[in-house]
């Protein structure tokens, strides 16, 4: 099955295709530039971007794969959770796609299709085995599920305040080290020493939810009583700083996905959203993982982060079934539970 996947949810556009679970083609437009003086996605700029950008992209990916409209089976698309102007734009781009096609349409929920990223494949496939916990951690979310198959997962935990990822950009924020934050913290880390500073690790002990938020205030009292504000960006103290505050949030992400893989005897573990491109995490995944002789399964960086091939890939998996079709009347789903079923329209 042929199917073209469109993703506006936050701050990139993202075109893909993919054909029985492999990707033929994708591009994605970010819009990391016009958002970075602010500090954070703005909304009415995402928007704005995400309309600039949806047709070229589709039009990129079908003369990447040599395709045609006509050529396809199926278009899928990001109905939510997300911004919900910016989910409208690749919401609508679809639908009239639909209606000038013909061609089915369906609704994927974001969150779910992340914690299936491992699937994607271009060469060599290795996929994951069902059922499996995911962990998914990204600027929007956090939240641990058993994935039972392609359609079907259950909420084990989730974030009862900020996500991993905003945990990180407002580290980076309080350095002054730019937006997104995570890539930026994970190589200042990288030059600093992890036991340098004593933080919390919330919740690590109590069940499957997390909280990064005491951890961020924490960072930052420790940052204003210590006078760090007046460091230079590359100074020592910075770096001990960033590296003591990613291990409290990679120790507390991995003792939860840990104890998700025991109680749940799943098969292994999946790690996916934008906090899974984070090199130190996935090794302690890993290594934990390993401990107790399970497989974690990642994927290239470019589909832990959003991208339209996780959206084309669940969304032949739903248009094989028939499930959450879409036709003119359907509305963006910014607050979409992954465990939900599409709500009515
Ligand atoms: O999945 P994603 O691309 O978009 C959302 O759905 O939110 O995730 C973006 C998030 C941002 O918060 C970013 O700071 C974080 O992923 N991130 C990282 C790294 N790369 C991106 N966090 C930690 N380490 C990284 N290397
Ligand atoms: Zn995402």
């Amino acid at each position: 099955m042929l199917v073209l996947g469109l993703e506006s949810s936050c701050d990139e556009t993202a075109a893909a295709i993919a054909a029985n679970g492999r990707v033929v083609a994708e591009s994605v437009r970010s819009q990391i530039d016009l958002h970075q003086k602010y500090g954070g996605v703005v909304p009415e700029i995402a928007s704005r971007a995400h309309l600039e950008a949806v047709e070229d992209l589709a039009q990129a990916v079908l003369r990447k794969a040599g395709l045609k409209l006509e050529n396809l089976d199926g278009l899928a698309v990001t109905l939510g959770p997300g911004l919900v102007g910016a989910l409208l734009v690749a919401v609508n781009f679809a639908k009239g796609l639909a209606l000038a096609t013909k061609l089915p349409l369906t609704g994927v929920n974001h969150v779910k299709a992340h914690a299936q990223a491992p699937f994607l494949y271009t060469d060599s496939p290795n996929p994951p085995t069902f059922p499996y916990v995911a962990l998914v951690a990204s600027g929007g979310h956090t939240s641990l599920f058993l994935v039972e198959d392609h359609l079907n997962l259950k909420v084990l935990g989730q974030t009862l305040d900020d996500a991993a990822g905003e945990a990180f950009d407002k580290f980076a924020k309080l350095l002054g080290l730019g937006y997104p934050g995570g890539a930026v913290v994970e190589k200042l880390a990288a030059k600093g020493r992890k036991e340098a500073y004593q933080l919390a690790r919330p919740l690590i002990r109590e069940g499957l939810n997390f909280s990064f938020s005491g951890l961020k205030t924490q960072v930052r009292l420790l940052y204003e009583a210590e006078n760090l504000d007046n460091r230079p960006h590359n100074h020592p103290d910075l770096a001990n700083l960033a590296a003591s505050f990613q291990e409290a949030v990679i120790e507390v992400l991995v003792a939860k996905l840990l104890t998700a893989v025991k109680m749940t005897g799943a098969t292994g573990a999946v790690l996916a959203g934008g906090v899974a491109c984070n090199g130190a995490l996935r090794e302690a995944a890993q290594v934990a993982l390993s401990q107790i002789n399970r497989p974690l399964w990642t994927s290239p960086v470019k589909w832990c982060a959003d991208n339209g091939a996780m959206i084309a890939f669940l969304g032949a998996k739903q248009l094989e079934k028939g499930q959450n079709l879409l036709d003119l009347a359907a509305e963006a789903q910014p607050r979409w539970a992954a465990d939900s079923p599409m709500p009515t329209l």
